[in-house]
This record gives structure tokens, C-alpha cells and sequence, in this order.
């Protein structure tokens, strides 16, 4: 039983940036629940909903002890009456209608599936379903054309829907650093994203590159992106160069929240090392064909044959000696370098409430290059 005592201890600031983050979470059924109806509203291109669910869930994830009572939640912010409605089913029935029917829904499952591949987003999924198009099976079959990313992203399906561990991404690093130090010495690599949150886990890696004497970054990332291409690390990469001192006028205000980096989006072939590879004894792992493919010999009906094939692929896989990863490299000069680290450690929550906070809080703006006082007349960058 809770009290009108504690219920009052609840106090929670609207801005998910202000708040202690914490590994704990209290409130998973409640959070779980709100996740997954703002990744329905993201896969459904309905940014303000999505944005709606995840700032419940954030706040939900940041209360000290579970809730147990929609009267524990009297004057929190960041709860909408959609959201409310939701964390009322849970706590009464055990778990929300709405979460129930959204995950049993055949577009929901076909979205989820679809935007599984590299290179697919939202609106191509929705194209696709509309088509008639709701597994990979039936894409294969559609005879749709699919672009370099998507055809990489199809081809490697199982190991990117595969979360990426630390020790990967520690792997990775030293790869990258490796490219880096190659290519141009003294450079510096940081380690972004969720992994620099301390997740244990990832859909990706992302990594920031940057030289402490200005200018040197320039030209760097093809570089870096040919070494590792040399050396057989790359499956797939797409390189998008920096805009942001393109416009004539200089560095203007930044208009959107995509930042103009140099960036490649990528996907690693990464050589299981120890660490990884599974707990099968040494000599197992060096298994010849002609192992795995002898019961073949033993076969006498077509069904124990094909029984047999299906074995030695799965053999086969759980052999396989490298797996695909999704990683993210940006350079950044150095003179920005604080800014892009900020800006690329995400969540992707907490860089648009930092942004907001920054907006309406402080009249100033973030971006992943300066922050600006918008009292000043012409931006000068705060240093
Ligand atoms: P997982 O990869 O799923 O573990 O989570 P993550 O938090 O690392 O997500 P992700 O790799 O998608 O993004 C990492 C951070 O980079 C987030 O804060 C994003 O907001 C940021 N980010 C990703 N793409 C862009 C971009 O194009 N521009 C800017 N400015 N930031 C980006
Ligand atoms: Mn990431
Ligand atoms: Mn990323």
C-alpha cells in the first residue's frame, strides 16, 4: 500500500535531460507497453505520436518505485490522456488491449519484419504491404527492385537483426583506430552511441573520428573508408560528405536536426574472435565440409537427404567464421568535436529534450556542430 505521503515524492521534470538516468527500470511492464506503441506510431510515420509514447515511457523509467496506482501518477508531466489510458489497462488488467492487438496485427508484424532490412525505412515497408508484400519470402518472390543498401541489407538479414555485444564493438574500435592510425597518425576515435551510454547491447556501433589540428580531418573519411575496404572489412558502405560550411554565407544557424558530418553508414564483416565464438572445443572449430557432409553417404530416402542438407546448413552457420555489422563512422573537426560527441551519444530522446531544453529554457540552440545564443545577433558559437 502506498501513501498520499510518498505518492507526493514523485516530482519529475517534463524535460527527459533533466533527469537522472538510471539502469534500473521499476516500471518495465508499464514501459514496455509505451515502447512498443511509439515504435508502432514510428514504423506508421507518425513522428508526434512516437515522440508522445516515448517521453511517457522515458518519464515512466525514471520514477524510483513501481507504480501501482494511477493515483501515483496525479500532476507527473509527459503523460497524454493516450498514454494514461494505456498505463490504466496495464496496471488494472495485466496488460494493455491496445499493446495486445497492435503486436498481433498482420501490418504490424510485416513492418517490423520489412524495416529488419538494411537500407528499408518506414514508407518503403508501407509501399511494399500495400503491394501485397508481408515477409521477406514474399519480397524475394515480388521481383522488387532494391537498392545496393537494401540488397546488402537482405543478404545479411539474420546477422544484423542480431544485437551487437560490447566486446563486438570493442573489436570493432580497434579496427577502426587501426584504419585511422594507417591513414593519417594521430587521429582519435570515440566510441558513440548507446554503447557509450553504457548499453551492453546494440543495433550498431557508431564511432566519431577526429584529428586535434584543425583542418586535418579534412579528407579523411575516404581514406579511412579505402584502408578498411583494402584490408576486406567492408561488406557495404555509403559515404555522405559534409554540407555544413556549403552555403555561401558561411556557417548559418542549423536548420534541422540532422547534422552535416562527413558519415559513413556501413556494414562490417567481423572475424569472430575468442571472445566469441561459442563454447565448442578448439578442434571444432576447424571442421572440414567433407565432416559435416559425410552422413550424407548414410542417406537412403530422399526425405532423410533432405533432413541431412538442412543439418549441415545449420552447421555450416553456426561455423561460420565472421558476421555482419552495422557500423556508423563521422568525422568531425576538432573545433566541433565536443559538440558532435554530445550529439552522437544519443538516446535519440534525450538529444531532441537537450534541444528543447535548450530552446525554450536557456533562447539558445544545440545542434551535433555549436551551440548558439539566439540573443546574439549574428551566431556567435559559445565556447
Ligand atoms: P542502438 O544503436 O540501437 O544501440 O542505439 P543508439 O542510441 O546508438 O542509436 P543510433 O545508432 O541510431 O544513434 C546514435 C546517436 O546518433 C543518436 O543520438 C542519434 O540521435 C544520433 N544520430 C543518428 N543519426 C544521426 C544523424 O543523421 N544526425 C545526427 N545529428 N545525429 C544522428
Ligand atoms: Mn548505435
Ligand atoms: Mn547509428
Amino acid at each position: 500500500q502506498i501513501s498520499e505521503a510518498e505518492v507526493a515524492l514523485f516530482s519529475v521534470s517534463s524535460y527527459a535531460c533533466q533527469r537522472r538516468t538510471t539502469l534500473d527500470n521499476h516500471n518495465s511492464n508499464l514501459t514496455d507497453a509505451l515502447s512498443l506503441l511509439a515504435e508502432n506510431a514510428e514504423l506508421n510515420n507518425e513522428d508526434g505520436r512516437g515522440v508522445a509514447f516515448r517521453r511517457a515511457a522515458a518519464l515512466m523509467k525514471a520514477l524510483p518505485t513501481q507504480v501501482i496506482s494511477m493515483s501515483q501518477l496525479r500532476g507527473l508531466p509527459c503523460l497524454g490522456e493516450h498514454s494514461l489510458r494505456v498505463i490504466k489497462d496495464v496496471l488494472e488488467n495485466g496488460v494493455s488491449s491496445e499493446v495486445e492487438s497492435t503486436k498481433q496485427s498482420k501490418r504490424y508484424k510485416a513492418l517490423k519484419i520489412l524495416t529488419g532490412i538494411f537500407g528499408v525505412g518506414a514508407k518503403t515497408a508501407d509501399r511494399w504491404i500495400r503491394e501485397g508484400i508481408y515477409n521477406l519470402e514474399q519480397l524475394r518472390d515480388s521481383g522488387q527492385t532494391l537498392n545496393r543498401a537494401q540488397k546488402s541489407g537482405l543478404e545479411h538479414y539474420d546477422d544484423l537483426n542480431e544485437p551487437v555485444t560490447k566486446a563486438e564493438a570493442d573489436a570493432i574500435g580497434e579496427i577502426v583506430q587501426k584504419a585511422v592510425d594507417s591513414v593519417l597518425t594521430g587521429s582519435q576515435v570515440a566510441l558513440t552511441g548507446g554503447f557509450r551510454r553504457g548499453k551492453l547491447t546494440g543495433h550498431d556501433v557508431d564511432f566519431l573520428i577526429t584529428h586535434p589540428e584543425e583542418g586535418k580531418e579534412v579528407g579523411l573519411m575516404p581514406k579511412v573508408v579505402a584502408w578498411l575496404e583494402s584490408q576486406g572489412f567492408l561488406l557495404y558502405q555509403k559515404t555522405t560528405r559534409n554540407s555544413y560550411l556549403e552555403s555561401k554565407d558561411g556557417p548559418a544557424r542549423p536548420a534541422s536536426n540532422m547534422d552535416r558530418f562527413e558519415r559513413c553508414f556501413s556494414i562490417f564483416k567481423l572475424t569472430k574472435g575468442k571472445e566469441q565464438e561459442s563454447t565448442q572445443p578448439e578442434e571444432q572449430n576447424d571442421l572440414k565440409t567433407k565432416d559435416v557432409l559425410r552422413p550424407h553417404m548414410q542417406a537412403d530416402t530422399d526425405q532423410q537427404l533432405c533432413e541431412l542438407s538442412k543439418n549441415y546448413q545449420m552447421e555450416a552457420a553456426s561455423h561460420k567464421i565472421w558476421r555482419a555489422v552495422r557500423v556508423d563512422l563521422v568525422v568531425s573537426p576538432i573545433s566541433q568535436f565536443a559538440f558532435a560527441v554530445l550529439g552522437w551519444t544519443g538516446s535519440k530522446l534525450f538529444e531532441r529534450e537537450l534541444r528543447r531544453w535548450a530552446g525554450h529554457e536557456k533562447n539558445m540552440s544545440l545542434s551535433s556542430h555549436a551551440l548558439f545564443d539566439n540573443t546574439q545577433l549574428c551566431f556567435h558559437p559559445v565556447s
